[in-house]
């Protein structure tokens, strides 16, 4: 007995040696990591390198030689290099740095990587939180297979002015559907988890209110009360990082009069602090060096150090850190502390993504070969493409078409288009040969030679030459079907516009095909919500098709003919012209509302247009209809942690199998500080056959009466609440009272 004891101890002790000697958690092997590195080292992990493929935003001069930069160590990350191949050359680089630390390769993969969905804000009008996820996911698988770590997306910015050329990057302007669709972006790209070769980590942007640049301008100034930040603009990051998204990017604008790269309340204060959000955050493109355009520093020197100490990690493409840090730290302007901190969200993240153990586990070329456009991606993409269309007018019900019809002319600048599918955001498409434009997905719905084509005009170009030949080839169909819209590259980053009107002498072509006197589909294609007052008086059905994607042509087949039936609504606003915006649902009352679009006696109103939008937030049609009754509440008041059920039957009162978004709204009716005239808090997309009624239920609980008071406290007050149900925001089909109490 006694002989065993101290084998026992001795066991014990050299187990107790391994503990201590081979870290084990991914904490611990950070911080052993941590120790060995020299200050060069842990600066050389805050910096991130455009690799030179495609620039998505301006390159910088003297960039000098990047792969002897990264084998020194000075290179945390690329961006924007693409393939199997190319980011093996770099990570091997990395392999020649003292302590090998892999790089991570992060690129934009906003929408498809090889394989293009809709636009972001096209999937948003989906309302259809899984369709959604599945895009990411097929997004991340593909990316992943292609090198990629990391991806700068979801976009989450709300977004209420469509002169803002990012609007087609978001989830527009709600920030209750805006939440739910960050989840499901987040969801879907880093799938089941970081370590799997089928995620990637994504990137919550831009931190924040980017999208209340004034007046739509790209990069402009934002300026807004604490509380509008808290209640629209924050959600959807809160979200983000409940999703457990990997990392954040701030943003070009300032903040009230901080830039957001070097918001310390922002970045610090809120989401590392309050929020507790563990990964790192990564600087816009430049955004820290332009904090001297801004005027909130003198120079690089003072960028970095304003950078740093306000939470920003790591330094996309502006160089202040890795040309200044060490003189900061030596300074005693920055302590080592912060730099430790940024370096170790950093590794955090690399152990994590399992690129310790293998640096090339992204870079398999046969997986590459093997993953991308898939048949299961490709028809993924037909069905999300599909539930993004909005039918914005169905006049007599002359769509779907019907099977029969013996001549189709298909008329306008953008029948045959097929790069412009893509959109903007989609860098890795390489073979346009696999998008399929309208021209093609009608000859395989309808045959080709059923099909008439005359282009008409160009998207800008103010030549009416082929006005003569569109008409006379009208003339000869039974149908018309017009493809009018944008060039993709009018939104996108940069690409504010003042006038969102249909461009160039579209709506004139429009108007010379209507009075052939055929029946007439407009399709709209569009990154933003348009301007198109007379084709919306006089055209009787059109369709908003945004930017489809890959399957753009089959999926407005499918919703042509009827074999998709359109259930899409708005997530934005669609103004009446561009005086009326900023223009969205959810605004105050004012002391002097309007009551209906006439009335402009000393009331909030426009003397020479209506208050009303041309198409309002949660609006769009189906080929069926819709009957909304029997609203019930299991009470009527409700103690502050309690809950009341809302029932209502929903019934297909149509002739056609059809989803309705069936969308919950709620105002308080007395509150202080005042509550908008209703707000989005539920919603449900339910599929019903012809004649068949569904019971709908929704719960009012606590968080869906919550809002922030004018201390940013969230908070409830008692009092009354207006339930509203309806199909659109303007379009409420039951409603009712009930009460918080005490
Ligand atoms: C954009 C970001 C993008 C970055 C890298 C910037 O210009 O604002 O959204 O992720 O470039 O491409």
């Amino acid at each position: 007995m006694n002989r065993i004891k101290p084998v026992i101890v001795l066991c014990l002790l050299c187990s107790i040696n391994i503990v201590f000697a081979q870290p084990k958690t991914i904490s611990q092997k950070v911080e052993a990591l941590l120790k060995k590195m020299t200050l060069a080292e842990k600066i050389g992990q805050l910096n991130q390198y455009n690799g030179n493929w495609e620039a998505t935003g301006p390159v910088t001069t003297d960039v000098g030689d990047k792969l002897d930069a990264i084998k020194h160590g000075e290179v945390g990350s690329v961006l924007n290099i693409v393939g199997v191949k190319h980011t093996r050359v770099f990570q091997e680089a990395a392999m020649q740095s003292r302590l090998k630390i892999p790089l991570l390769f992060g690129q934009d993969v906003i929408h498809g990587y090889s394989i293009t969905f809709p636009i972001p804000l096209a999937e948003a009008a989906s309302w259809d939180l899984s369709a959604i996820e599945r895009s990411a996911r097929i997004a991340a698988t593909e990316a992943a297979a292609g090198g990629i770590h990391w991806t700068f997306a979801p976009m989450v910015d709300i977004a209420r002015d469509p002169r803002w050329g990012r609007v087609m990057e978001g989830a527009g302007e709600d920030p209750y559907l805006g939440s739910l669709i960050a989840t499901a972006r987040v969801h879907g790209f880093q799938g089941k988890g970081l370590g799997n070769l089928d995620a990637v980590m994504a990137c919550a942007k831009h931190f924040t209110a980017y999208g209340a640049a004034i007046g739509g301008r790209d990069y402009n100034s934002v300026d807004m009360s604490l509380r509008t930040l808290w209640e629209i603009y924050l959600p959807p990051f809160k979200a983000a990082v409940d999703a457990g998204v990997g990392t954040f990017m701030n943003s070009f604008n300032d903040l009230n009069g901080i830039p957001a790269s070097g918001n310390h309340y922002l970045q610090t204060d809120i989401l590392k602090g309050k929020w507790g959000f563990k990964g790192f955050i990564v600087s816009d493109w430049g955004s820290i060096g332009e904090m001297i355009n801004h005027g909130y520093v003198k120079d690089n020197y003072q960028a970095a150090e304003v950078a740093i100490n306000a939470g920003n990690d790591m330094d996309m493409e502006s160089r202040s850190y890795i040309n200044n840090l060490a003189k900061l730290v030596a300074d005693k302007k920055v302590p080592i502390q912060r730099i430790d901190d940024a370096v170790r969200r950093i590794l955090t993240k690399k152990y994590e993504l399992g690129l310790f153990n293998d640096p090339y586990r992204f870079s398999d070329a046969d997986r590459e070969k093997h993953v991308m456009n898939t048949p299961e991606s490709v028809a993924a993409a037909r069905d999300v493409a599909r539930k993004s269309i909005v039918l914005l007018k169905n006049e007599h019900n002359l769509l779907p078409l019907s099977k029969d019809l013996n001549s189709i002319a298909l008329i306008g600048p953008l029948v045959k288009a097929k790069g412009e599918m893509k959109g903007f955001w989609s860098l890795n498409v390489g073979d346009e040969s696999q998008i399929v434009s309208l021209y093609e997905g009608m000859q395989q719905a309808a045959g080709k030679s059923k099909l008439l084509y005359a282009k008409g005009c160009d998207i800008t170009d103010t030549s009416k030459a082929g006005f003569d030949e569109a008409y006379k080839t009208a003339m000869q169909a039974d149908v018309v079907i017009m493809a009018m819209g944008e060039r993709p590259d009018m939104t996108g980053e940069a690409k504010s516009r003042s006038n969102i009107h249909l461009p160039g002498v579209q709506e004139e072509l429009i108007k010379a095909i209507s009075a052939t006197g055929k029946p007439l589909v407009v399709l709209l294609m569009s990154g933003r919500p348009m301007v198109f007052n007379w084709t919306a008086d006089h055209v009787p059905a059109i369709l908003y098709t945004w930017w489809l994607g890959n399957q753009a042509g089959n999926a407005i087949a499918d919703v042509l003919y009827g074999n998709y039936n359109p259930a899409a609504k708005l997530p934005i606003t669609f103004p009446r012209t561009e005086g009326q915006i900023p223009i969205y649902y959810d605004h105050y009352n004012t002391g002097r509302p309007a009551h209906g679009d006439k009335d402009v006696n000393y009331t909030s109103a426009y003397i020479d247009l209506q208050n009303s939008p041309k198409y309002a937030f949660g609006y769009g049609l189906s080929y069926t209809t819709f009957g909304y009754s029997n609203l019930k509440f299991s009470k009527k008041s409700m103690a502050k942690d309690g809950e009341i059920t809302v029932t209502f039957d929903l019934q297909n009162t149509g002739k056609y199998a059809g989803e309705e978004v069936a969308q919950l709204y709620l105002r308080q009716l007395v509150s202080q500080p005042v509550r908008p005239v209703k707000e989005l808090k539920g919603f449900q997309k339910v599929m019903l056959q012809p004649g068949e009624t569904k019971t709908i239920s929704f719960t009012i609980n606590k968080e869906k009466l919550a809002f922030y008071n004018d201390q940013l406290q969230r908070i409830t007050q008692p009092g009354e609440f207006s339930l509203m149900i309806g199909s659109a925001s303007d379009d409420i089909r039951l409603q009712d009272n009930f009460f918080l109490s005490h």
